[in-house]
């Protein structure tokens, strides 16, 4: 037990995805913080960690499936993966999202003041997405992928990158990630935990548990990235310019 309490939360996701969900019942965040311990992030929550790690044990004790080891992935097919299941999936439920959130932010906001604040941060925040998302997709995935491919077929990169090395965009990203955490952090406390207030109306709840449900894809899409890709990718220039 004490040997768990000591890893952090977001090498454990790294090992095992099926503990995403166990973190996401209890919020705690294994992506943008995914450095902390599992004692540290537990403190900070109030839980008591011999409960989470006994859920944890129950969790990971039947096998599991290939599909669900990332880690083991080439690049090339990872980043693909990311863009197919994450990318689309902001892409197809934000605007969704935004629309239901508008509606309820006009009828209620009277009553409830901090929905103007929440529509705000959202709209802003998924703008940065798409932004966010494109440069991955059109700079620096590709170049990702030509470096799998390069090693893979054991040739010189065809060109040289329009950026030193890989550390100089993906800095950039994670800069963007922490600002998108922050932004989900925010409006998951102006919402009280996403916790519609007794008057709420189906849509209110529905654009509630929409938002959770599009912060949990989030912090599952940012941790591929930033817990495996990225560092992997890194590993890979390393190798290459060897
Ligand atoms: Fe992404
Ligand atoms: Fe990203």
């Amino acid at each position: 037990m004490e040997e768990l309490l000591k890893q952090t939360v977001g090498g454990m996701v790294r090992e095992d995805q099926r503990i995403a969900g166990l973190f996401e019942k209890y919020a705690i965040d294994f992506c943008c913080n995914g450095g902390r311990t599992l004692e540290a992030a537990c403190r900070e929550k109030g839980l008591d960690p011999g409960a989470i790690i006994n859920e944890m044990q129950e969790l990971t004790q039947s096998p599991r499936e290939d599909s669900s080891r990332p880690t083991e992935w080439d690049l090339d097919v990872l980043a693909d993966h990311i863009v197919n299941t994450h990318h689309s999936y902001v892409r197809l439920k934000a605007p969704v999202i935004l629309a239901h959130l508008e509606k309820v932010v006009a009828v209620h906001g009277g009553h409830h003041p901090e929905l103007a604040g929440i529509g705000d941060r959202y709209r802003a925040v998924v703008e940065e997405l798409e932004q966010h998302m494109r440069k991955e997709e059109l700079i620096l995935f590709p170049h990702i992928k030509s470096l799998s491919m390069a090693e893979r077929i054991g040739a010189p990169l065809a060109a040289p990158p329009p950026f030193r090395t890989i550390r100089n965009p993906i800095r950039m990203m994670e800069v963007e990630h922490q600002s998108a955490g922050d932004a989900f952090a925010f409006l998951r406390s102006a919402s009280n935990g996403f916790l519609p207030p007794e008057d709420a109306c189906t849509t209110y709840v529905l654009t509630y548990h929409e938002l959770e449900e599009f912060e949990a894809d989030l912090h599952r899409h940012i941790h591929l990235e930033n817990a495996i890709l990225f560092p992997r990718a890194i590993e890979l220039e390393a190798r290459i310019q060897r």
